[in-house]
């Protein structure tokens, strides 16, 4: 008969234990972050930049068309809607902060890191961003456009 306590058979199966433990433990920690880091936008710093006179003037943008600005420290998109109304949004994706297009084929603001779709109001209408985007206020005059935070 064979002694368990003397046997190599407990030792093994400890180190099989805790290999396989730490195991799982590594493979839900490498998987773990990347999820919660998608599932879980990082706040984004406030720009300082609170008006800018932008570099082209209104006829440079046509209906159904958008450029992209500088706003401070982050970009912003100027949109002229298909009806001739300029709109401005900061162009920063709500979801993990890719800088978003305007798209002239379905008229959306798109990014295309995940698919996400905004409307022309800013208004996250498809994929994964959690929040419209920040709309600016926009000012046009003579040849000049001027964009600016708030009210
Ligand atoms: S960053 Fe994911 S949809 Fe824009």
């Amino acid at each position: 008969m064979i002694d368990e306590a003397k046997s190599p058979e407990p030792s093994r199966r400890k180190f099989l234990n805790w290999l396989l433990g730490t195991s799982v433990g590594g493979l839900l920690l490498a998987t773990g972050f990347p999820v919660s880091r998608y599932l879980i936008p990082p706040e984004a710093a406030e720009s300082a930049a609170t008006t800018v006179r932008l570099p082209f003037g209104p006829e440079e943008v046509p209906p159904n068309t958008a450029k992209i600005f500088k706003f401070g420290s982050k970009a912003g998109i100027l949109v002229r809607t298909p009806a001739g109304e300029l709109r401005a949004f900061e162009a920063t994706c709500t979801h993990l902060n890719c800088t978003v297009q305007y798209r002239e084929d379905i008229g959306h603001i798109w990014c295309a890191c995940h698919n996400g779709h905004f409307d022309l109001n800013g208004i996250n209408i498809s994929g994964p961003p959690p929040r419209p985007l920040e709309q600016f206020v926009v000012n046009e005059l003579a040849d000049q456009i001027v964009v600016s935070k708030g009210t």
